[in-house]
């Protein structure tokens, strides 16, 4: 909880009865300062009304920092341009859970105590067994975790740190596993065992693409490819799948259930979901000749059409992460010597959205799920696992932050309240006289 001593505030008047509040302001290291407004409700008898959150600050954090208008994210104070080109995914794991870089001992310790957790409980494989065959990979997603707690219940009391740690690391261990063998089931292959000789990337890339008769051999381009997909989708702030992890751990739930509840969130096509609607709407849209109209129904209200990895609430400039994926995307289809017209096609109507008024005026630029899709593709991931592997990625993120809020003794369940727009008291009225 922050300890700002407040030095400045805003005094609020209610015009219905003279009175007027102080609400005391808060200052962060970097970004906005917030109202402290823990006390309207018991001085002014209102609430406050902020559908969606625009404007407002949930807890305090010393994870992430976003600078929207700049294009500017850190973690813990490291640029995820630095990250993405300097670090790799474990070391940014032990950054975002520690808060600062693992020397070489605590990172290769941290290495090996996550790969010592990547095998699965094997009775959980039962567990894939009771899905169809064509069930969506998301849907085995968010299924799994949530069983995790019923397979590793002695990691499941929050108010052991040794349990929380040992929860965490299971958890960011386990679910390139799960995410591997909800591809498998759905493809018919059998299982393929995490090796403990293998990086965290390269493991999982095993786990998804060696079948028992032959290993896959991944290049070591695309194994760093897929390492800074991993860090560039790691953490992101309060974004909606890490509020729904938080709410969720407030009430004390253990932290399978609260990573299967950001799981399901994350599922939406407004949020994860974006990635594997990105690769539909190109694929609808086709060729670059159809651009023009597509732009247009973007720009129709009447048309529920967006353009799918354009916006964000916070960036109002080019996510950087999009601008990271989308060297690596030339990279990685150069190392395999694809072209995809895709990629061209994305190109082309980044170029015209980014061109016409509406996207300019509106501050609407490509996000991270604009070019991922992309990349993915090309390494033979179906679509359908797109948003698994955001999921798997931002794991690391929901746990960070589920563990900074346990840790702060001040915290207290989340529970807003509401503008209530329904009946007043009315009498009952019996069945016979309706
Ligand atoms: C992620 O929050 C995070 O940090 C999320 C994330 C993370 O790492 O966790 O960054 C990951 O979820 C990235 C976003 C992926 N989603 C998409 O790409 C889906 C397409 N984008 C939009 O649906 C939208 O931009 C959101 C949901 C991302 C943001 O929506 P907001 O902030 O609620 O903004 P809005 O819907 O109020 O839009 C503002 C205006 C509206 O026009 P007006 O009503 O003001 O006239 O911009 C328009 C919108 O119609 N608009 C779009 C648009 N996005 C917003 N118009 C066309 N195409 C779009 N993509």
């Amino acid at each position: 909880m922050s300890d700002t001593t407040p030095n400045n505030s805003v005094t609020l008047t209610d015009n219905r009865t003279g009175k007027s509040f102080d609400m005391p302001i808060l200052d962060g290291t970097s970004g906005p300062s917030v109202i402290d407004i823990r006390k309207l409700y018991s001085e002014s008898g209102c609430f406050t009304y902020d559908p969606g959150f625009t404007s407002t600050g949930s807890c305090d954090s010393s994870i992430t920092y976003i600078d929207g208008d700049k294009g500017i994210l850190r973690h813990r104070g490291y640029s995820i341009e630095d990250l993405a080109t300097k670090s790799d995914y474990m070391d940014t794991c032990y950054l975002l859970l520690n808060g600062e870089l693992p020397n070489k001992d605590q990172s290769k310790e941290f290495k090996q105590t996550i790969t010592y957790h990547t095998m699965l409980h094997e009775q959980m494989m039962n567990f894939y067994r009771g899905f169809r065959r064509d069930s969506h990979p998301m849907a085995i997603m968010v299924g799994v975790v949530g069983a995790l707690s019923a397979f590793y219940h002695d990691s499941t009391d929050i108010r052991d740190p040794n349990q929380r740690l040992i929860a965490s690391h299971r958890l960011i261990a386990k679910m390139p596993t799960i995410a591997a063998y909800a591809y498998k089931y759905a493809i018919g292959q059998p299982f393929v065992y995490p090796k403990n000789d293998l990086s965290f990337a390269e493991n999982f890339l095993h786990m998804t693409f060696s079948v028992p008769c032959e290993d896959y051999k991944a290049s070591p381009a695309l194994v760093r490819a897929m390492d800074r997909i991993f860090i560039l989708h790691a953490d992101h702030e309060q974004n909606a799948s890490t509020s729904t992890v938080r709410l969720a751990g407030s009430s004390g739930a253990n932290p399978f259930a609260c990573i299967a509840a950001g799981i399901a969130s994350l599922w939406g096509p407004a949020h994860g979901g974006a990635n594997e609607a990105v690769l539909s709407m190109l694929q609808q849209i086709g060729h670059k000749d159809n651009i023009p109209k597509y732009i247009e129904r973007a720009k129709d209200k009447n048309d529920p059409f967006r353009l799918m990895g354009f916006g964000h609430r916070v960036y109002k400039n080019y996510d950087p992460r999009a601008a990271v994926m989308r060297e690596s995307c030339h990279e990685v289809l150069e190392e395999l010597g694809i072209n995809d017209p895709l990629l061209e096609l994305a190109m082309e109507l980044e170029r015209v959205a980014l061109s016409d008024p509406y996207f300019a005026e509106k501050k609407l630029f490509p996000n991270v799920d604009f070019y991922s899709g992309i990349i993915l593709r090309a390494m033979n991931f179906p679509t359908s696992m797109f948003t698994v592997l955001f999921a798997l990625a931002r794991t690391v993120g929901w746990v960070a932050q589920w563990k900074e809020m346990i840790e702060d003794p001040h915290h207290k369940i989340g529970r807003p309240r509401q503008l209530f727009l329904g009946h007043e008291e009315r009498e009952f009225i019996p069945v016979e006289k309706r």
